[in-house]
């Protein structure tokens, strides 16, 4: 039987192996997909042992993102762009190829909850990790502008330097932000922290779409807040994970699982 695994640290948490399952049984495909837990300072070592035990591919999670960028021996652009890798395969030729998912993963949910980007005005929340892997593929879908806002602006400034090639990008503090956004998309890791990022209320209009990255089984910090303000829409990050596994999988066995079942399934499930 083909194998693949999810490699993190902590992840017992993990609905990848959840999700996968899923998908194989959709697909009718034969396959074990497993979680793996190195030490912090243990993941080139277990990722070799998983290749030489047969793997054919794995996700990769927190916080070995930026190892599984360094051990792909090629990589996919959209992975170049990220500066991050969320899945690995053997290919055909024997080589570890790096492929980043999470994009796609956001933006077919942001389309299946809100419909189409194009001409849409975007505000990107934070300019990490996450933010980074998302950037080229929301430009790819021709918004008529991304803008980038973080604490510490000139994470931001790079952010849009580096992509401006790619579509209409700018930056901001959370002070001089203005205007109106159709969708505003939070990467932060404030509400882990249980905290929100510096917003002001009129950032929300009637029409304002709102989308968090992350995911809880009650609603997160910033949803909370976007619906206290009028927001017209508010969606967590439960499809993205969802649909970056989709992706990974259609990388991996080159058929795409549809997502809406899974995702009800893991609903039901988060509480
Ligand atoms: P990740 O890989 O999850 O993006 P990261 O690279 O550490 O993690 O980035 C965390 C992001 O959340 C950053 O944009 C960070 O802002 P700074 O660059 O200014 O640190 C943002 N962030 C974290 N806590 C925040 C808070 N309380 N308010 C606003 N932004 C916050």
């Amino acid at each position: 039987m083909d194998l693949y695994a999810v490699f993190g640290n902590p992840i017992s948490q993990s609905k990848s192996p959840f999700i996968h399952t899923l998908f194989a049984r959709q697909t009718q495909q034969e396959l074990s997909y497993t979680a793996k837990e190195p030490a912090d300072d243990g993941f080139v070592e277990a990722l070799a042992n998983f290749w030489q035990q047969g793997g054919k591919g794995c996700n990769v999670t927190a916080p070995f993102k930026e190892q599984a960028f360094k051990a792909a021996q090629q990589h996919t652009e959209r992975a170049l762009l990220a500066g991050a890798v969320n899945t690995l395969k053997l290919t055909d030729d024997g080589l570890i190829l790096g492929d980043n998912t999470d994009g796609a993963g956001l933006v077919a949910d942001l389309i299946a909850n809100f419909g189409e980007l194009k001409d849409l005005r975007v505000l990107l929340l934070g300019a990490g990790g996450a933010a980074r892997g998302v950037i080229r593929p929301l430009l790819d879908e021709q918004v008529s502008e991304l803008v980038i806002v973080n604490r510490t602006v000139a994470k931001a400034e790079a952010l849009a330097e580096r992509f401006s090639e790619f579509g209409k990008i700018s930056s901001s503090s959370f002070e001089d932000l203005s205007g109106q956004f159709d969708i505003v998309i939070n990467s932060t890791s404030a509400g882990l922290k249980g905290q929100l990022p510096p917003l002001k209320a009129e950032l929300i209009q009637a029409n304002t779409c709102c989308y968090d990255m992350t995911y809880s089984a009650d609603v997160t910090a910033f949803n909370a807040w976007a619906s206290e303000q009028g927001a017209a829409k508010v969606v967590d990050g439960l499809g993205m994970l969802v649909g970056q596994a989709a992706e990974s999988f259609a990388v991996w066995r080159g058929i795409r699982p549809g997502s809406r079942q899974v995702l009800r399934e893991l609903r039901r499930n988060l509480s």
